[in-house]
């Protein structure tokens, strides 16, 4: 199985709560199966995993195999929700020094990222990692116009046609963009590279399932497949409208109804260091979601227990205004056990026998039950376990859950106009000619 489950038992709301939402949810449900017919709203994900390209599908695999055979490193430049999906379901399930590892053991490309930050040094330090490595470039921007991948892509561009001359360096750069407008999509028809489709409507941060994400994961060696079809079982899980069976729409109604409660900061936690971009997509998607009209949840990330050692005080003792969400991983991909030892002078002989997972679940247990105690409320996702269709499934929760939680909350999920703010200041600086 591939399933998640929720457990709202330490959420301190009740399910009269919850059910108070059920008409509101019914009218979102319909207005969002509605508008994912309309081209021009924002809600092609909501069908995407049964609806989704099959000839762009299978042209993402034959790239993919193109790019594991004549590369060792693919670079992706992007940022927000142009590179978080990718890079999330990547590294929840590759190995956790996946990048680090040798070729042999690692079997595909090293995955690196740029784009996404305008680091001088970052940028130099990347060009001494890939070194003499032969390189392809996905760049993926949906408006085509982003300065951070613009400026990423110009150097990497210049950096492979030295490298290769321009004929080959042609060969190894796939564009991922929209599919009429912007300085990318130009570029791309100028140079004859290798195109992928954004949807028109499929936003930025909804995009993890289309090229955007699909085309990195699978280089990685993840089946897109398997990914796709726990998305679909996702779909169809989630499709009922009534909120009494339905825990994707339940997550969404209780963090409203925790909101109206003063707790306006969700911490999303992990005992499992490789969903840490995982963590990262879900703060995006939420912050950018619901964080508008000076509305939202804040939405913020911990890895436990490390974060247990930084956070720690401050959610058992500080602020009362966070809840908790999460994500268990029921079935750990791999597990080690605590052997005895005869002196014993660390004191860790009463551990024998015991499996790290063991522990680590003991050590959730524990801080859910402090934190309950201390006021921070709960929720649990239990999921079966890290493998490419439970995540393709836990990643189309979160979506629909977010685009749920956002029109109860009466904010536009899909548009994000706040992040223009920055730019035009920073062009202004710049002196950019038109911004
Ligand atoms: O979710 C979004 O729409 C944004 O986070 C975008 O993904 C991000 O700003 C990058 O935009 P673009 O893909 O146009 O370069």
């Amino acid at each position: 199985m591939s399933n998640i489950k929720l457990d709202f038992k330490n959420s301190k709301i009740v399910s009269r709560q919850i059910m108070k939402y059920a008409e509101r949810v019914e009218e979102i449900h319909k207005e969002l199966h509605e508008d994912a017919k309309d081209e021009n709203k924002f809600v092609g994900w909501l069908e995407l995993p049964s609806e989704y390209d099959k000839k762009e599908f299978e042209k993402i695999k034959k790239c993919a195999k193109k790019i594991r055979k004549d590369s060792e490193v693919l670079l992706v430049i992007g940022i927000g929700g142009s590179y978080l999906g990718a890079r999330a379901v990547i590294e929840s399930l590759t190995h956790t020094f996946y990048n680090a590892l040798d070729k042999e053991q690692r079997k595909s490309p090293q995955i690196l990222y740029a784009g996404n930050n305008i680091s001088g040094a970052y940028l130099n330090d990347l060009m001494d990692l890939i070194g003499d490595k032969d390189l392809s470039i996905n760049v993926i921007s949906k408006s085509g116009t982003t300065t951070e991948p613009a400026i990423a892509f110009r150097i990497f561009r210049e950096y492979l046609e030295n490298k290769y001359g321009i004929k080959e360096a042609r060969k190894r750069i796939y564009v991922t963009t929209d599919s009429e407008k912007g300085a990318l999509k130009t570029l791309a028809d100028t140079e004859k590279y290798e195109t992928f489709v954004i949807p028109n409507n499929i936003g930025g941060r909804y995009s993890v399932l289309t090229a955007v994400g699909l085309l990195p994961i699978a280089v990685a060696g993840i089946n897109i497949d398997d990914l796709m079809a726990g998305a679909k079982i996702a779909q169809d899980k989630y499709n009922d409208q009534n909120l009494k069976y339905n825990e994707c729409y339940q997550y969404a109604v209780a963090r409203n109804v925790l909101y109206s409660n003063y707790k306006n900061l969700e911490i999303l936690v992990t005992y499992e260091p490789k969903m840490h971009y995982l963590i990262e997509w879900w703060k995006q998607l939420f912050g950018e979601s619901e964080g508008k009209e000076g509305k939202g949840i804040f939405p913020a990330g911990a890895e436990f227990t490390t974060d247990l050692h930084s956070l720690g005080q401050y959610l058992q003792e500080g602020r009362k205004n966070i809840f908790e969400t999460v994500i268990n991983v029921v079935e750990p991909l791999s597990n080690l056990k605590i052997r005895a030892d005869e002196d014993d002078l660390d004191g860790l002989n009463y551990l024998e026998g015991k499996t790290l997972d063991f522990i680590n679940k003991k050590a959730m247990q524990g801080t859910i039950e402090a934190h309950v105690d201390g006021d921070v409320p709960n929720i649990l996702i239990n999921m079966d376990r890290l493998d490419a269709k439970t995540i393709g499934h836990l990643l189309y929760f979160f979506e629909l859950a977010c685009a749920v939680s956002g029109k109860i909350l009466e904010v536009d999920p899909f548009n994000q106009p706040g992040v223009e703010k920055y730019k035009k200041n920073m062009f202004k600086l710049l002196k950019k000619a038109i911004y």
